[in-house]
């Protein structure tokens, strides 16, 4: 048989390597514990060794403590979904947090993190995010508008500024239904940073425990910021349970928490404590959605075939309601990949309240077991592709059972994040409407390097090139 006549001509020009997300170095693989807590105390991510991306777990052992991370599936399963009360959250994590964050849900155990979580979680429940949707997408418009302004024709932009600003701005609106152009709002806003660069809510003392004989120092300003914002929170929440009272309260999440009773006990968070829980809404909120949202735009910047699938898509948008979003597909799934290589929260803390047995390895009581989406999501043995960008994973088998086994963004089991929901809505719309106004390109030579503070962040942020879409389409 004749062999088809190949005529040489123009041949398809080989596909450009597809740039891999910027990962963090990993350290040496021995270090004195001394130089792992300096390593640890820059960035959690460079401080760790390279094995953990294969390892199922790893024990960290000095004379003061004993601390396992845990990258097994089944194992993370038991901590967070099956024996939540056998591994609580370690009182060290409150270290350095308590004065800004009093008794909140984020720090409580036992039977009053329970109880809080009981007011707490109907104001999240599935139905009332259609509520939330209007203050949302009001929040997302306005950002819009201030880009709009500030890039004009195009300008480089660092863009955490940009999504922790329309982040806050969706909290005020969920929460207080005010905008973060009100006095006391942006007044929080700009204290909540100054609190995070002195205070992380990641801290050392969670993962490496100090003897308690040990004096802690806060680092300057903690304290008088965190009084300054406890004071301007009290002044909302005082305002908004004389509202409550005189039955001229919004319908926001603010009047749905304080207005929800314990169905157990009857009883209703009383001022202190609301107070407690709106810090933690903030800080936990606004923070994580930000970090998320930052990753998801230098994503798209260095995938521009998926920023311009996301762009058709996001005519969606045009309709200003809640359905709308079940449209935004493929956001979700560009999103859900960013926090997967992304995850704000990087990794967790808990503490074994009895000695248990891992992996045939005796666990002591007292020892900290720490979960750590950041590797287990580019898990080698796990994952394919672990540390490439694919957004289409999540139609694949690998990665359906990936996301029930070793997907934790928002945590699993009883102490799931309440925003979960919320999130998965907010970042997909943000993402969408930003992309739909603006084309977003990469800086040469400003590739953003992770680095863990509070959340994920980039080490000298996330520099991107803004353009309006009408400029951006006729170059
Ligand atoms: C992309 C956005 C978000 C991510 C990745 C995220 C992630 C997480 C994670 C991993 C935890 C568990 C932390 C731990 O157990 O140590 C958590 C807890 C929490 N999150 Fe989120 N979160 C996000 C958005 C939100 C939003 C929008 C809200 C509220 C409006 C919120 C409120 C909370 C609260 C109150 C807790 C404490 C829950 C408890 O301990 O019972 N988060 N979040």
């Amino acid at each position: 048989m004749n062999a088809p006549d190949h005529k040489p001509g123009p041949q398809p020009k080989p596909e450009a390597p597809r740039p891999q997300p910027p990962k963090p170095q990993a350290r040496p693989v021995r270090v004195s514990l001394w130089r792992y807590v300096r390593l640890f105390r820059d960035d959690i991510l460079s401080a760790q060794p390279a094995k953990l991306y294969r390892a199922w777990m790893a024990e960290f052992r000095a004379p003061s403590f004993r601390s396992f991370l845990i990258n097994q599936p089944d194992l993370i399963k038991r901590v967070l979904k099956e024996e939540p009360d056998v591994f609580p959250k370690s009182d060290r994590i409150a270290e350095g947090l308590k004065p800004l964050l009093g008794n909140s849900v984020f720090l409580t155990n036992g039977e009053t993190w329970k109880r809080q979580r009981r007011i707490i979680d109907p104001a999240f429940e599935g139905g009332r995010l259609k509520a939330t949707y209007p203050a949302m997408r009001a929040a997302a418009d306005s950002a819009i508008v201030r880009l709009q302004r500030q890039v004009g024709q195009g300008a480089k932009v660092e863009a955490e500024e940009i999504t922790s600003h329309v982040a806050a701005d969706v909290i005020f609106r969920t929460l207080f239904s005010i905008p973060i152009e009100n006095e006391v709002a942006g007044e929080v806003f700009t204290r909540f940073r100054n609190y995070q660069r002195s205070q992380p809510l990641l801290n050392l003392a969670a993962f490496v425990p100090l003897p308690k004989w040990m004096p802690r120092f806060f680092r300057r300003g903690t304290r008088p910021n965190a009084k300054v914002i406890r004071a301007l929170i009290t002044k909302l929440t005082e305002a908004r349970m004389a509202a409550i009272k005189a039955g001229t309260a919004p319908e926001d999440l603010a009047t749905k928490i304080m207005t929800t009773c314990d169905p157990d006990t009857g009883e209703r968070f009383d001022a202190q404590e609301m107070v407690d829980q709106v810090a933690i809404f903030f800080l936990a909120g606004h923070e994580t959605s930000a970090s998320a949202l930052a990753w998801t735009l230098y994503l798209m910047a260095l995938y521009p075939d998926w920023q311009d699938q996301l762009v058709l898509e996001a005519e969606a948008l045009e309709d200003e309601s809640f359905s709308a979003i079940s449209k935004l597909r493929l956001s979700r799934d560009v999103f859900r990949e960013a926090l997967r290589l992304y995850p704000p929260v990087p990794m967790m803390v808990r503490e074994a309240s009895c000695p248990v047995t891992f992996r045939n390895r005796l666990v002591p009581k007292g020892a900290q077991i720490v979960l750590s989406p950041w590797h287990l999501h580019r898990h080698e043995r796990l994952w394919d592709n672990p540390d490439g960008f694919d957004p289409s994973r999540w139609q694949t088998e690998n990665g359906k059972q990936c996301q029930r086994e070793a997907y934790i963004p928002f945590s699993a089991g009883p102490r799931v994040c309440p925003g979960a929901g919320f999130a998965m809505v907010e970042g997909p719309l943000i993402l969408s409407l930003i992309l739909r106004h603006f084309k977003v390109t990469c800086i040469s030579g400003a590739e953003p390097v992770p680095v863990a503070h509070l959340t994920v962040r980039s080490k000298n942020g996330i520099w991107l090139q803004f353009t309006p879409r009408g400029e951006a389409d006729q170059s």
